[in-house]
């Protein structure tokens, strides 16, 4: 017995119903199952969801207490138990409230770090902040994870404001991507930022040095262009960067939730402090509707509710991410980050092993570019992938409008033909045209098929803008935190990642021949001895 029980049964009762008969038997389906906010339009009647199974969904959501722990969130409450934190990214979105965290007002120490953004980054933009060879030219951004993901995918998707200085970022501990990032700039005209909320990670820690070194070749006072951003002000210090380039915020703002705090710095300085104050108000915005809405009306709830219909109740393991939006090219990595280190959790928040699965594979790419590689097996595969559309109304290049229509058409074609299918008489008729008779076209109609029947949803706005994407990126967040609500488990803590990177720091003395690897599996050993071999 578990809080799915109801659901699983009623979704056993109308398992063989088809998506497309609940348009046919009510006319109003795709108003009734979509719900709107501030210009944007959450689609969910492409699924199987009926008022039946809408209601039972919205009695999980109340039932496993997420009101409650949405507030207890807002509040500044340690709902990250197993770290022992709070959990207030949202107040960087939000930095006119006052909100108390052990006692103590945590808003004017964040107020004036944000203060001092905004000037940092209009000197950099402005040139009042000079390298040793001029005006700032390119910004290189060395961090990974949450400390990588928000950025890029925000920059990139804000490229129409992006007028600062050229932007890159450098995250793989595989030289080649540090290498490769500095190899066309110059460091006299190049900052640094080094974004690292705990300034440990081996892999910023070692590009960070790398950079030191690739500039000190060429400028007199390498840290002079460097900037930082952790939460640990003591360790910025001992790199040598001077305490006023480096932003502090504190350990309840999780890494995956980090691009609205200093993190954002990279992006502040490419798009300039009030496109980002936007995107931070778009953020705002969604947490606004998350926290007043009613659940039947709420987007994060009801995108929540829908993920946990696919994956919890009809079994179905991973999502596609698929935004008809090329400058959100990196929206499903940086979601990957965000919904898996989030909810890919096998225990639930009092340490008991959890009876039902948590979060799902989630993966994608934007559309048209999918439809080339890997929609076949979303038509035509034998597993069920449950999709999420994206798509603005209106592109931003007027000159080519035309391919915005394109774009749409081929994004709501998508859904249709998830929907809709293609049954096997169709297939024949169109083998027949082609000139096929008996067996042949009974097999060739047979591998034109389209099962058809597969849900989707598609979330509709106006235009990508800073405040449309702060909205999408909250939206996402919420939605995160809903299902890991409702699943029972710790959404803000990462212990996933430790072991890997124990068990590396371990193995690099054994590449490198001065360690024997006592206790290594004999797989582990062998290919160590084969890498120390080939590199002679
Ligand atoms: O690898 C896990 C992780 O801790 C992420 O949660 C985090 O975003 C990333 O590493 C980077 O951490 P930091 O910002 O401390 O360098």
């Amino acid at each position: 017995m578990n809080q799915f029980d109801d659901l699983i049964a009623h979704a056993a009762g109308v398992q063989g119903r088809s998506i497309l008969s609940l348009f046919d038997a009510d006319p109003h389906r795709a108003g009734a199952f979509a719900a709107e906010y501030d210009g944007m339009l959450f689609d969910y009647s492409k699924t199987n969801i009926d008022a039946t199974g809408r209601g039972l969904l919205l009695d999980l959501a109340r039932k496993a207490g997420v009101a409650e722990k949405r507030d207890a969130m807002f509040s500044g409450a340690k709902i990250n138990e197993t770290e022992g934190r709070a959990v207030l990214h949202t107040a960087w979105r939000n930095p006119g409230a006052e909100i108390v965290v052990d006692g103590h007002d945590v808003m004017p120490a964040l107020r004036e770090t944000l203060a001092r953004l905004h000037a940092f980054a209009e000197d950099v933009r402005s040139g009042r902040f000079r390298g040793q060879g001029g005006k700032i030219t390119d910004v290189v951004n060395i961090g990974i994870g949450g400390s990588d993901l928000g950025p890029v995918m925000a920059t990139l998707a804000m490229a129409p404001w992006h007028d600062g200085p050229r932007t890159h970022f450098v995250s793989n501990v595989d030289g080649a991507h540090i290498h490769d990032t500095l190899a066309v700039l110059n460091p006299e005209t190049t900052l640094v930022i080094v974004a690292s909320k705990t300034f440990t990670t081996v892999e910023t820690m070692t590009n960070a040095e790398a950079a030191r070194h690739w500039m000190a070749a060429r400028v007199t006072d390498p840290t002079a262009q460097f900037a930082a951003i952790s939460t640990a002000t003591d360790r910025t210090e001992a790199f040598g960067i001077a305490h006023e380039r480096v932003f502090g915020f504190e350990d309840w703002v999780g890494g995956r939730y980090s691009v609205w705090s200093p993190i954002g710095l990279s992006v502040m300085i490419a798009v300039g402090p009030g496109h980002f104050d936007e995107f931070l108000a778009g953020g705002a915005a969604m947490d606004r509707h998350f926290r007043t809405a009613p659940f039947e009306a709420n987007l994060p709830v009801l995108l929540a509710l829908v993920g946990v219909w696919h994956n919890q109740i009809l079994g179905h393991a991973t999502r596609a991410v698929l935004p008809y939006d090329q400058r959100l090219l990196r929206l499903p990595a940086y979601l990957q980050q965000l919904e898996m280190e989030s909810n890919g959790k096998r225990v639930s928040m009092d340490g008991a092993d959890l009876p039902y699965n948590s979060g799902p594979v989630v993966w994608g790419e934007p559309g048209t570019n999918g439809q080339h590689a890997f929609y076949q097996l979303i038509h035509q595969g034998t597993r069920v992938v449950p999709c999420e559309f994206l798509i603005a109304a209106e592109g931003h290049e007027p000159n080519l409008a035309h391919q915005h229509i394109l774009l749409a058409a081929n994004c709501l074609a998508q859904s249709e033909a998830l929907l809709r299918g293609r049954s096997l008489d169709v297939a024949r008729e169109i083998c027949r045209k082609k000139g096929f008779s008996g067996a042949e076209l009974e097999r060739q109609a047979r591998h034109r098929v389209f099962p058809g029947n597969r849900p989707s949803t598609t979330l509709l706005y106006p235009k990508l803008t800073p405040f449309t994407l702060g909205q999408i990126v909250a939206l996402y967040e919420h939605r995160v935190f809903v299902e890991g609500a409702i699943l029972g488990i710790n959404s803000f803590d990462q212990w996933g990642v430790e072991l890997g990177k124990e068990l590396a720091m371990a193995l690099a003395p054994v590449l490198e021949g001065t360690a024997d690897g006592a206790g290594k599996d004999g797989s582990t050993l062998a290919l160590a001895a084969r890498i120390r071999a080939l590199r002679g």
